[in-house]
């Protein structure tokens, strides 16, 4: 049976967009919302979303898609995809990495001449880049009548990447450090995984591992985080690190995710407790939740090169409550926490290593301490075909990143309990709290052994 959903027209989906762009505007000004344009002073995101926008918004895109589709025909729609994907990534990448964002005034113009200036690159490869830059939005030509001679202006995206440190060091993290092991996944899969009933779950054998095994340009990582903390020597080593952490931060403005973090626990009741924040970058969800909570002592955990990210950001009102400390979680836990907190941790973990990683916490745990994790959860059990595909597009990218990075997946809701069942039977579950807006899921546990 074919479905209705599958035969649409370019006016019924030209209506259906008319309609939704409509509703959505509508609501924008209904929640005081300034709507963003393509000019360089547009708001930079849409924050506050409520449900009904969100929903709106992603089923506009939805619409759009199939336009685009179906207005391109079937072959066409995949040729210019297949011929587009990988110049416009590195157009994108290249802009970034020599930051050409800021070559340009916020208002006002700049010559091909200057942008080459200020980035150190021949203005050749500024001027073909930027030309396809405009293609995609980002930066317009101020002389349109012209423009091979023109001075370049900022648009709303280009504008939005000079203002914020935290969406650059989203671009460089995702382009830099994950494309070139999602663009050998078919050579990874092969190698390990062919003609084998099940996906391998091992950490070595990754598109990641694969294309990290030696060479000039990528060099020799055993994974993700072996790179981020040892890529670069003298001072640039651990820049990739400072880019997560930064992109970490970021997380939270884009997705407006602060509050899961504040209210994923009753902190206020905790009393004066000891969090130790595990894998908590350079503590920025720690210094969050210091400030909102008085009554908190956190201790932050993470690898050697978070440290001077931490003491750099640590704010000095805050120094007294809020520490770092050098951990590996698969090493024995030192701290004698009443939370031990885990965000966005476990979703870039294999079942083998979750395991590992909730076993090391047993030498701290004290009857009745608290395990707390918030993660993402890009599968919600089954797939439900009334949330829109734009949506669901969130979780299935994230789910085939962590299949390339790590041979991990996104775990539907069930798959946490099982973690720490598998881990130790004296660990109690006692929350699972998904919520299917923000895609996060909050999970309590609590330790029903011995002191
Ligand atoms: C996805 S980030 C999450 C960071 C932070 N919790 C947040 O929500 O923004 C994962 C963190 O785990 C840290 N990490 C990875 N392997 C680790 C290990 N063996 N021991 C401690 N931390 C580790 C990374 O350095 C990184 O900061």
């Amino acid at each position: 049976m074919v479905d209705a959903d599958l035969r649409p027209t370019l006016g019924s989906l030209g209506a259906k967009i008319k309609d939704l762009a409509e509703s959505y505007e509508r609501l924008l000004k209904e929640n005081e919302i300034e709507a963003p344009t393509l000019a360089a002073d547009s708001p930079v995101n849409i924050s506050k979303f409520t449900p009904e926008l969100f929903m709106t918004k992603q089923k506009l895109a939805d619409a759009m898609n199939d336009l685009s589709i179906i207005s391109q025909g079937p072959s066409e729609s995949v040729f210019n995809y297949a011929h587009n994907v990988g110049p416009d990534m590195a157009a994108l990448n290249i802009m970034n990495h020599f930051n050409f964002w800021n070559a340009v005034p916020a208002s006002g113009s700049a010559s091909i001449a200057d942008i080459a200036k200020h980035t150190a690159l021949p203005e050749e490869v500024v001027q073909r880049v930027i030309e396809h830059g405009t293609t995609l939005r980002y930066f317009a030509y101020t002389d349109n009548a012209a423009p091979s001679k023109s001075p370049i202006q900022h648009t709303s995206r280009s504008a939005a990447l000079a203002k914020s440190p935290g969406l650059r060091a989203l671009v460089a993290s995702c382009i830099q450090d994950i494309m070139p092991p999602m663009a050998i996944m078919p050579e990874a899969l092969e190698r390990y995984s062919l003609g084998k009933p099940k996906t391998t779950k091992e950490m070595s054998e990754t598109a990641f591992a694969m294309a990290h095994s030696g060479g000039e340009v990528f060099g020799n990582f055993a994974n993700v985080w072996d790179y981020l903390e040892n890529d670069g020597q003298g001072e640039k080593k651990g820049w990739r690190q400072r880019n997560f952490n930064a992109w970490m931060t970021y997380i939270k403005e884009i997705f407006g995710t602060k509050d899961v973090l504040l209210n994923a626990f009753d902190w206020k009741a905790a009393g004066e407790a000891t969090v130790a924040d595990i894998g908590g970058s350079g503590g920025h969800d720690a210094f969050e939740l210091a400030e909102a909570y008085p009554n908190l002592k956190i201790v932050v955990q993470d690898l050697h090169e978070c440290q001077p990210i931490f003491d750099q950001n640590v704010p000095s009102s805050l120094q007294s409550r809020v520490s770092f400390q050098e951990h590996d979680f698969f090493q024995p836990q030192r701290v004698h926490a009443d939370v031990f907190f885990f965000k966005l941790i476990f979703h870039d973990w294999p079942d083998k290593e979750s395991v590992e990683i909730l076993q090391a916490l047993r030498p701290a745990l004290r009857r009745g301490a608290k395990v707390l994790f918030v993660e993402y959860m890009g599968k919600q059990g089954e797939i439900d075909a009334s949330i829109p595909r734009s949506i669901r597009q969130f979780g299935t990218s994230t789910d085939l990143r962590m299949m390339a990075l790590f041979n991990a997946r996104e775990r539907p809701v069930d798959a946490w309990k099982e973690i720490f069942r598998a881990a130790d039977e004296r660990f109690e579950v006692v929350r699972v709290d998904a919520n299917p807006l923000t895609f996060m899921v909050v999970v309590e546990a609590v330790w029903r052994g011995e002191e």
